[in-house]
């Protein structure tokens, strides 16, 4: 019987510079296997608790020494001499010796990294790739990507108030050649850019950050972008938003300052209704704050048989508040991140209550990301058919769509459904 005979964890560094969790388990068998968690910028405030060592000595605070030695300890004593096949039940215990709501006791992200190493060294010690062993033999979606080409709100230093700007090559046949596309319509995006005296500079997650007049000329670009690439806007190739509004909303009100407008609730639904009419936008995320669940109701009647809501920092990968945004009637998809919520097990149940509700789900990165591309497997393993992992640029992101053409390739018969997602 293969058992964990080791789990320790070491302090690394994200693609922000910033300290993270990289937790190690070794199998009786001799399987080694790593995972890192990543870490997010505009992070809803009822996500998972991400324990920082708070020593301004030591990178600011952010240091997570404590996270690891609960690795170490805590979870290490709790784990090892125990089969690594059951997830569910190794996900149980990691809670149950967290013994809190929310991770704070022993850090999200100590609790993920071990989550993810587990599955990863059960994988590896069956001999099978990762999205196999979490999906089995029903794992064939390959997930259409939401490529984020242009960054603004607190992912970049310029006056774009909404955070991500991103292309759906949707109208593809295969996953290949849906990338190849969006990597075209990129740099022809900066050439454009260029043309006209911006700056090229990237975003937290790749994607330009130039300072634009408004919040809309960054739409206007990217249309511009794919048709210059040769491409039909909204037909091969659609936009998806993330406002990640949240980080613009006070007092009731939405503070555009890149426009100098401020919004009610309503007035921001209209905004991207108007939006929704001139652009090919197939998905909006978090149009309106976590707190504004009466502004979200509004949101989801107006545009929600149009095109699809996505549920962030509102949801945070959280069944409870998925189930109570399903009772409320809010949105019709949800992000799934898995250091939102703490563990493999918990995530995916997430997934399971969206699809019994008909709410799809995007697998998402952070923009503190790092070379563990665990979520390109796990968006295959659960069909989620779609997945949000930042630019075709910058290698943290890239990453993750070149583990997913892997993994294309050695399906040999995995779907690309871009077309069916949407009306
Ligand atoms: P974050 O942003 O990782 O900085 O939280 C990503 C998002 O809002 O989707
Ligand atoms: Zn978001």
């Amino acid at each position: 019987m293969v058992y964990i005979e080791d789990i320790f964890a070491e302090e690394v560094l994200d693609s922000r510079g910033n300290p993270t969790v990289k937790a190690t388990v070794i199998l009786s068998d001799g399987t080694q296997e790593s995972a890192i968690v990543p870490s997010g910028a505009s992070t809803g405030s009822k996500e998972a608790v991400e324990l920082r060592d708070g020593d301004k000595d030591r990178y600011d605070g952010k240091g997570v020494l404590k996270a690891c030695e609960n690795v170490d300890t805590i979870l290490a004593d709790a784990l090892v001499g125990l089969s690594p096949f059951n997830q569910v039940e190794i996900d149980t215990i990691i809670k149950e010796r967290d013994a809190t709501d929310n991770y704070s006791h022993i850090g999200a992200n100590a609790a993920l990294g071990v989550s993810m190493a587990v599955a990863r060294a059960s994988a590896s010690s069956l001999g099978m790739p990762l999205y196999k062993y979490l999906g089995g033999a029903n794992a064939a979606i390959l997930p259409s990507p939401m490529l984020n080409i242009i960054n603004g709100g607190s992912h970049a230093d310029n006056s774009v108030d909404f955070q991500e700007y991103m292309i759906m090559p949707l109208g593809f046949e295969s996953f290949e050649r849906a990338i190849q596309a969006a990597s075209e319509v990129y740099h022809t995006l900066k050439k454009l850019i260029a043309i006209d005296g911006h700056s090229t500079g990237l975003g937290d997650e790749g994607g330009f950050a130039p300072n634009f007049k408004n919040n809309v000329e960054p739409l206007e670009y990217i249309v511009e972008a794919i048709k210059d690439s040769g491409y039909e806007p909204g037909k091969e190739i659609a936009i998806a938003m993330d406002p990640a509004s949240s980080e613009f909303y006070k007092d009731g009100k939405y503070h555009l300052k890149g426009e100098d407008k401020v919004l009610s609730p309503v007035e921001m639904v209209e905004y991207y209704a108007s939006l929704v009419e001139k652009f090919p936008i197939v998905s909006i995320e978090d149009g309106l704050a976590e707190d504004d669940w009466g502004g979200w109701k509004i949101l989801s009647d107006e545009l929600g048989d149009k095109i699809q809501l996505v549920g962030d920092d509102i949801f945070v990968t959280n069944y409870k508040i998925l189930q109570e945004g399903i009772d409320a009637g809010i949105a019709n998809s949800i992000l799934i991140k898995l250091n939102q919520i703490g563990t493999v097990s918990e995530a995916m149940k997430t997934v399971r209550l969206a699809y019994r509700n008909g709410y799809t789900c995007v697998v998402s990165h952070r923009s503190g990301e790092s070379e563990d591309a665990f979520i390109a497997d796990f968006a295959v393993a659960l069909n989620t058919a779609q997945i949000k992992t930042g630019a075709p640029a910058r290698s943290e992101r890239v990453a993750k769509y070149n583990r997913l053409l892997t993994i294309e390739r050695e399906l040999g018969f995995g779907e690309y459904i871009g077309k069916t997602l949407f009306k």
